[in-house]
């Protein structure tokens, strides 16, 4: 049978305690509530030695919980156990989280205790706790974490000769922090396996990642993967410092390696939100999943990928469908001077006006340039850009008006290489007549088909209200598009006609 991960949610401990304003009652109470909704089966809800605050909200928040485990920190003395017991007692599976460091540096030079002091002091503790919390509750259990884990690499095998006492005395889950990351992650992981190995088979393995480095993701994933069950991860990454391990990357990486996570992972992304307005910690640009950036594609090879695979459960440049976190912002596709005719393409098509790849081929050069000197073009500088290059193309032809005389004939007025010309044209509507005046001149063009839009309810580059969009195929055979933008549709047919003119000669 495969084996399930045990997510630790500590957005309401460790998250808590490096807030600029830690959360209220209310607050937490608010959070809890998310947080069980994720289908997180393991809570540390506070700190109660901390604040009276927060000893009645872990009160308060371990009286109302049901299914979820839930834990309370203290230091390894009695005055922080008999207040951590005191808020966590009435909760229906209470959890004793008691800690305390056994770091050479650490214990050397801020606790100023000697190897053997701190081990007495780990015991004790959970000799306490045991005596004073389990035995009265068959639900409850205990958790040791030895603080600055991470450090141990040098006296490992005295921390795990006090690890298995601690468990003698009734710690189920032994919690490894790595309190400040400092080293590899491999070096970490051979730490687990030792611990892992040393310890009774049913003692419960919990890691728990600080991001100093950044790699806490890659060391909570791998830790799952050689041996620890219980994952501490903080919503957003909240924690001291650079935070602690990111709960939505290790559930999302869990889960693309096919690992059942129990976690309803869409919830991820509105639960972020969230977190971030309460926490007042913004949501940083590039933050992998949730980012604002996390789905932006800018270089051409990467945006003809994504918009190839873009419906497709897995995406050319991205790790997951971003549905699966209950995203549904598309990937977004900006024209810098690293894009292509792809993102064009696809910018004009969203913001739903017609573009063949042809013209976006057309308008790239022109799109680099100007990105050259801007950056990043708006959508609007590109729509401008299609109006100004496509909808009103500039050459032999330019016209000058185009006016009807009585029904079914125009006058038309026109110049062509700079001379001017007018001629009365008639016909079946203006654009017949416009046809057959350009012909009376030598300037046939024979239509194949055309189409005209309504603009309205589109992001318009100026008052046009029609669209018209004129096909016609040359003597070669090849189809040409003439489209033009006018407040009238007679008049954007001429316009298309003209377009096509410039075109042809
Ligand atoms: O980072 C840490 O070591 C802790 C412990 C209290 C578990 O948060
Ligand atoms: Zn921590």
């Amino acid at each position: 049978m495969q084996r399930k991960p045990f997510f630790y949610d500590i957005t309401l401990r460790d998250g808590n305690q490096s807030l600029k304003k830690p959360w209220s009652l209310e607050e937490k109470l608010f959070i809890f509530d998310k947080i069980v909704e994720l289908g997180i089966p393991g809570v540390e809800i506070g700190f109660p030695a901390s604040s009276q605050m927060d000893f009645e909200a872990c009160q308060t928040l371990a009286n109302r919980s049901k299914n979820t485990l839930v834990s309370v920190l203290a230091r390894a003395h009695k005055g922080d156990i008999d207040r951590a017991i005191e808020a966590v007692k009435n909760a229906s599976k209470p959890r004793l989280h008691t800690f305390i460091t056994m770091s050479p540096f650490h214990m050397e030079f801020v606790l100023n205790k000697k190897p053997d002091e701190v081990a007495k002091i780990a015991i004790d503790a959970v000799d306490y706790a045991y005596k004073n919390l389990i035995k009265e509750n068959n639900n409850a259990d205990i958790e040791f974490s030895i603080e600055h884990f991470g450090d141990c690499f040098e006296n490992l095998d005295f921390v795990i000769d006090v690890l298995k006492e601690i468990v003698s005395k009734g710690a189920t889950t032994i919690n490894l922090p790595n309190t400040v990351e400092r080293y590899r992650p491999q070096r970490f992981l051979d730490m687990l396996i030792k611990v892992k190995e040393n310890l009774p088979e049913n003692t419960i393995i919990s890691v728990h990642n600080h991001n100093d480095l950044g790699m806490a993701t890659a060391t909570t994933v791998e830790s799952f993967f050689n041996g620890a069950t219980q994952l501490e991860c903080c919503l957003n990454g909240l924690g001291e410092r650079a935070g602690n391990t990111d709960f939505n990357q290790v559930a999302v990486a869990l889960n693309n390696c096919g690992v059942e996570t129990g976690i309803d992972l869409s919830k991820i992304y509105e639960t972020s939100l969230v977190i971030s307005q309460m926490s007042l910690v913004k949501i940083y640009e590039k933050a992998p999943l949730i980012g604002p950036e996390a789905l932006a594609h800018r270089s051409g090879i990467h945006q003809d990928g994504a918009i190839k695979t873009k419906d497709m459960n897995f995406g050319a440049y991205r790790p997951i469908h971003p549905s699966l976190i209950g995203r549904y912002d598309d990937e977004k596709i900006g024209f810098t001077s690293q894009s292509g005719k792809t993102a064009i393409y696809d910018i004009i098509k969203a913001l739903k006006y017609p573009i063949t790849i042809q013209e976006s081929i057309y308008l790239t050069p022109m799109a680099k340039l100007l990105a050259e000197e801007k950056g990043e073009l708006t959508n609007q500088e590109v729509l401008d850009l299609y109006f100004d290059k496509i909808c009103n193309i500039k050459g032999a032809f330019e016209l000058i008006s185009f006016k009807p005389i009585e029904k079914g004939v125009f006058d038309l007025f026109f110049n062509f290489k700079g001379e001017r010309k007018e001629v009365i044209g008639q016909g079946n509507g203006p654009l017949d007549a416009c046809l057959n005046a350009l012909k009376s001149l030598g300037f046939e063009i024979k239509l194949s088909h055309y189409k005209q839009y309504s603009l309205d309810g589109l992001e318009k580059g100026s008052s046009a209200s029609a669209m018209s969009e004129i096909f016609v195929v040359d003597s070669k055979n090849n189809e040409i598009i003439g489209r033009a933008i006018d407040t009238s549709t007679a008049l954007a047919n001429v316009k298309a006609v003209f377009n096509i003119l410039n075109q042809i000669y």
